[in-house]
């Protein structure tokens, strides 16, 4: 009598056996991705604090020109293009002001923020970005640079 498994029988179980690790490989990898989504929007006392260690050294007395925290009349042309727009430029370096802010490390939900918190200074009614609007900033930023290399 022939003992042995039919070849299909173990391959079928090592198949079923990979599945189920790969779900739970899935599982973990999505955990936390959705953890970082709910951390993108990171509380007004950080964007505060981003704006100080970074932005400040220009922002606060407007060195070249860069718009000063809580100057209305130079923040209120900047707060009607929109909080995707403005930040995407922001962030992409426009003129004077270097991309993101001169801190390469810096990550975008940092530096959205503290536009936010500079427009806010200056009357704007800006949320600290969620993950919905830093996907339009994403966007914009593609616009942008698309743009600037098509002028090159
Ligand atoms: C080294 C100086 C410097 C630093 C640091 C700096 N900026 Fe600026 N920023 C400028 C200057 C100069 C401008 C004005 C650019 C222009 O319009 O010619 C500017 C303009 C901007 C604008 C308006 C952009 C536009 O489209 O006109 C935003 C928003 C901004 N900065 C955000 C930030 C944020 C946020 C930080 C910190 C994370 C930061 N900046 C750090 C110099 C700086």
């Amino acid at each position: 009598m022939n003992l042995t498994v039919p070849p299909v029988v173990p391959s079928f179980a090592r198949t079923v056996r990979a599945a189920r690790r790969l779900c739970v490989v899935a599982m973990v990898a999505a955990y936390p991705l959705h953890l970082q989504e709910a951390a993108a929007q990171q509380p007004a006392a950080a964007s505060a604090k981003v704006y100080g260690e970074v932005c400040a050294a220009c922002h606060a007395t407007g060195v070249a020109n860069a718009p000063k925290l809580g100057d209305r009349a130079a923040w209120a042309p900047l707060i009607k293009e929109g909080q995707a727009v403005l930040t995407a430029h922001a962030w992409v370096g426009v003129r004077g002001m270097p991309a993101k802010g001169g801190r390469p490390d810096l990550s975008l939900e940092a530096f959205s923020g503290a536009v936010a918190h500079m427009a806010r200074a200056a009357g704007g009614d800006w949320k600290e970005p969620d993950a919905a609007m830093l996907g339009r900033i994403r966007a914009e930023e593609t616009k942008r640079v698309a743009a600037l290399k098509a002028k090159k």
